[in-house]
């Protein structure tokens, strides 16, 4: 298999097996955020405790990127501090702009093609900006 197939599998299995898929009970930060090109939505829901993102949920419509993107985002986060969690979704922005060489984004860069194509990479970074506005919220509090 070579990298595209794999990539195009990673991205579909994302899709059609989203994870981390719906709501929290108990979020400290919850933020709604759309892409105005095409008008698809993601909700995400976070749960920090002492700088630690406990959990985190998405939910939305989009197309197969925005959502796969969106699991691949929550999965490459949960767990992790909050610092580290923002420099995951900031490095992965820059990454699709080509303004950074990707490091270990897990999964996330199975979306490397995406960069090619200037329209997509706001379906692709629909979720780590609604992370990054759902961690500042955090930060404000
Ligand atoms: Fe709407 Fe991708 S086409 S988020």
């Amino acid at each position: 298999m070579n990298l595209d197939n794999m990539y195009r599998e990673t991205i579909l299995d994302h899709n059609q097996i989203p994870r981390n898929k719906g709501s929290l009970e108990d979020p400290t930060a919850s933020v709604g955020l759309l892409n105005p090109t095409c008008g698809d939505q993601i909700r995400l829901d976070v749960k920090v405790v002492d700088g630690q993102l406990m959990d985190i949920r998405f939910d939305g419509q989009g197309c197969a990127i925005s959502m796969a993107s969106a699991s691949m985002m929550t999965e490459a986060v949960k767990g992790q501090s909050v610092a580290e969690s923002l420099a995951v979704a900031r490095e992965f922005k820059a990454f699709l702009t080509g303004t950074a060489p990707h490091r270990n984004l897990g999964d996330l860069g199975a979306l490397e093609g995406v960069a090619q194509f200037p329209s997509r990479i706001k379906c692709a970074t629909l979720a780590s900006n609604a992370l990054e506005q759902a961690l500042t919220q955090e930060g404000m509090r």
